[in-house]
């Protein structure tokens, strides 16, 4: 019988990265629960709509007798929960979803894991993982010349969002010490690669340098973020699921800070070269510096030896080739960046359903 895992939230940026390469290597069959909120898009899963190791169920992970008849009905040996809300700046506007998805959601996937695990034969249980996808914001922002985030920071989380993500770990870090669930969570810094959706920083550039819009920078420009490549942050969770130490958390980075204003300039040189515009200006002429985030933290920074040291993992790419690869997939890739930006991807979801007999609005 081949290995089945359940993963949450992928047909968002990184959790559909993360299907499509796990069904690329053949490891396994993949349930996929996405509530498909306005970041969940199933274009990013064409390439495997017809493939038989892939199971999409449309559902929240809040929904407890959901996600416990997905247990019983697939067996999973591994939950990798990505679902979550994800976007800072919406958590400014609008906290509500991501305390109900962050937290809520994430407890009540807990509890009907842990009814599921308790139920398993000794052996099953030992061997089951629960491994939570969260984020290097829930150590809140570093002083320009302090060491990098270990696992042994302390969390002092800034935004909504953030705050949400550490409430999240807290819990995934109570059910192994009180009920002894088999868990692993991985603390990230800023990914970047193809189907990011164009809200955040490098997409929504590329995008807007490409149409003729404002190059929006938050403040100074002057903030730090830690980049990694998205298919490197997925090497790095299967590496904890295959290898990880029940209970313990694994900083993944790219050990590649960088201001802001220093990741637009590089991709308006990229778009340069590959894309000039018509009237022979650099893209940089659209830069724009805009009202700050409220909050802004000002750098992150990863400490990714442990990850390195036990469990042998490194990045692949470099911020150099991994940022050309993302400009060629945007610009090969206009047709998936338009349906996102008209909103025609959720027609397109619409019409899916529908030839299914659900109606999703
Ligand atoms: P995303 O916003 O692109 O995707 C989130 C996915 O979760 C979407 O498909 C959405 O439909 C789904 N979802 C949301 N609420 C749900 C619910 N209640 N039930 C089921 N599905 C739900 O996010 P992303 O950037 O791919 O991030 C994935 C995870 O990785 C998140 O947990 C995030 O905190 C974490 N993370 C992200 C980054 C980053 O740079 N993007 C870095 C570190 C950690
Ligand atoms: O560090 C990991 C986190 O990285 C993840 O947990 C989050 O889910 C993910 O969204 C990301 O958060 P950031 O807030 O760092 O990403 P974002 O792309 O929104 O912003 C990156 C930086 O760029 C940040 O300092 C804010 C700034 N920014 C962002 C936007 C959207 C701008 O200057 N202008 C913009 O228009």
């Amino acid at each position: 019988m081949t290995k089945t895992i359940l993963v949450t939230g992928g047909a968002g940026f990184i959790g559909a990265n993360f299907v499509l390469e796990w069904l690329r290597l053949g490891l396994g069959r993949v349930v996929n629960l996405d509530k498909l909120t306005y970041a969940g898009n199933l274009e990013n899963l064409t390439a495997v709509q017809h493939n038989p190791q892939h199971v999409f169920v449309h559902g929240d992970i809040g929904d407890q007798a959901l996600v416990s008849k997905l247990l019983q009905d697939y067996q999973p040996s591994a939950i990798v929960n990505f679902a979550a809300e994800s976007h800072v700046d919406r958590s400014i506007h609008g906290p509500e979803d991501f305390i109900q998805t962050n937290v809520v959601g994430t407890f009540h996937l807990l509890e009907a894991v842990r009814a599921y695990w308790t139920q398993l034969s000794t052996v099953d249980r030992q061997a089951w993982r629960f491994l939570h996808v969260s984020t290097d914001e829930v150590y809140g922002s570093l002083m320009p010349d302090a060491a990098a985030f270990t696992e042994q920071h302390a969390y002092a989380p800034n935004s909504p969002y953030s705050a949400s993500k550490a409430a999240s770990d807290h819990l995934v870090r109570a059910y192994h010490h009180t009920y002894g669930l088999p868990t692993l969570t991985t603390n990230c810094s800023n990914n970047y690669g193809p189907h990011h959706f164009p809200e955040k920083l490098i997409p929504l550039v590329i995008h807007n340098a490409l149409t003729g819009k404002p190059l929006p920078i938050y403040g100074s420009g002057q903030q730090i973020r830690d980049w990694l490549y998205v298919t490197d942050h997925c090497a790095a969770i299967r590496r904890v699921l295959e290898a990880g130490k029940v209970g313990e958390v694994y900083n993944v980075g790219g050990w590649n800070e960088m201001a802001n204003i220093e990741v637009v300039k590089t991709l308006c040189r990229i778009l340069d070269s590959k894309k000039p515009r018509s009237d022979g200006k650099s893209y940089a002429e659209q830069i724009s510096f805009v009202e700050d985030r409220l909050g802004h933290d000002q750098r992150y920074a990863i400490d990714a030896s442990k990850l390195h040291q036990e469990l042998g993992w490194k990045p692949a790419e470099s911020f150099d080739t991994g940022i050309e690869k993302t400009v060629d997939w945007y610009l090969a890739n206009q047709d998936w960046v338009n349906n996102v930006t008209s909103g025609d991807y959720r027609h397109w979801v619409a019409k899916h359903y529908a030839e299914r007999g659900e109606e999703l609005a």
